[in-house]
């Protein structure tokens, strides 16, 4: 660690062991070099999402640090690998790092393949570019691709106010879907707000229970909420859940019903960023930001999104 930033080193937000917020701290690394189809990208903005936290406190698929979190990215393209023709230095850009092992955007630079990114639409700020990569790709990964979601369809959307959420729902409303969403009362009319048709308090609702002959599930909670969506399905309906591991009851129960149990992890990808910017320029998609906070108060950032009831997205601005 240095305590003079030159111009070859970076500010990053590191940590060395598990644990809470505490754990994350401001370091001095190196700045990276593109290599060979890579984008170096100065980071003006990066959106927390859980998967952060539970990185943080768990290590999940990265095992022990230290390592630097962040998957999203807002910035600048500040110098092109060897063979790189899609971006120049110099173009705003952004783009999901490869997910699980690209990470490293909670920094003021970052490398990665020039085809996670795409040009950021011009009508958003790099706050709000950066909030949506990874929370669209997941979103559109898995009701458009996963689930080929179509007009005049019925989807349920869990936790319609979160991160994923917020976005799903507007990218479900964008093919043409009859909306249901759930969260709690005082978020209804913020459901409404981003197109949702039919809110669901599931404080008060058992959602399961309420709603039937629905074609697509977005199932962001797991557990047992996975299995039980699938009986609001109709038949051939499908459930995809994000929470990409969990009991063999959901594909059993599945198979029984005659639906289908799809699970899924995001993947970066440069077509779904395109459509993303797509959704963005003609006025389909906006990100709500519920919070910024400079790089070095990334610790606080973290300590807001865990307790599991933002409205949209918390982003990390650097300098
Ligand atoms: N597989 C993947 O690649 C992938 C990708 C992205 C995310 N994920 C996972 O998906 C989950 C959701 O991510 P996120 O970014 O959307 O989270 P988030 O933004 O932290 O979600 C917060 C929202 O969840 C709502 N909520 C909490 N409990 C609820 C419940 N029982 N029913 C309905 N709404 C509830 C809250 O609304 P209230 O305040 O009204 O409760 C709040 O608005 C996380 O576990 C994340 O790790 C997986």
């Amino acid at each position: 660690m240095n305590d003079v930033k030159t111009a070859d080193t970076m500010r990053a937000m590191g940590q060395d062991v598990l644990g809470g917020p505490e754990v994350l701290k401001e370091i001095e690394l190196e700045r990276p070099a593109p290599r060979p189809n890579e984008v170096l990208v100065r980071v003006r903005a990066a959106g927390v999402n859980p998967t952060d936290w539970k990185h943080r406190a768990q290590g999940l698929f990265l095992g022990e640090p230290p390592y630097v979190l962040g998957w999203d990215v807002s910035g600048v393209v500040e110098a092109t690998g060897v063979g790189v023709a899609l971006f120049r230095p110099g173009d705003e850009v952004f783009g999901m790092l490869p997910y699980p092992f690209g990470h490293g955007s909670h920094a003021e630079y970052v490398t990665a393949p020039a085809r996670a990114f795409a040009a950021k639409p011009a009508g958003i700020d790099h706050v709000q570019a950066g909030a949506l990569p990874l929370v669209s790709l997941t979103a559109w990964q898995a009701l458009v691709e996963r689930a080929e979601l179509r007009a005049g369809q019925r989807v349920l959307i869990h936790a319609a106010a979160g991160g994923v959420g917020h976005v799903a729902v507007q990218i479900a409303k964008a093919r043409g879907a009859y909306v249901i969403g759930t969260a709690s009362a005082g978020k209804h009319d913020y459901l409404r707000e981003i197109g949702v048709d039919e809110p669901v308090d599931y404080r008060t609702t058992d959602v399961t229970e309420a709603v039937r002959d629905v074609d697509v599930v977005l199932d962001t909670l797991g557990g047992e909420t996975s299995v039980r969506s699938l009986r609001v399905l109709r038949p051939g309906g499908v459930v995809v859940s994000i929470l990409p591991v969990g009991s063999d009851d959901f594909p059993r129960e599945a198979e029984r019903l005659g639906v289908r149990a799809v699970r899924m992890l995001v993947d970066a990808d440069h077509h779904g960023m395109r459509a993303i910017a797509d959704l963005v320029e003609t006025g389909r998609l906006r990100p709500t930001v519920a919070g910024t906070f400079p790089l070095a108060e990334a610790a606080e950032a973290h300590e807001i999104g865990e307790t599991g009831r933002t409205t949209g997205k918390l982003v990390l601005v650097m300098d």
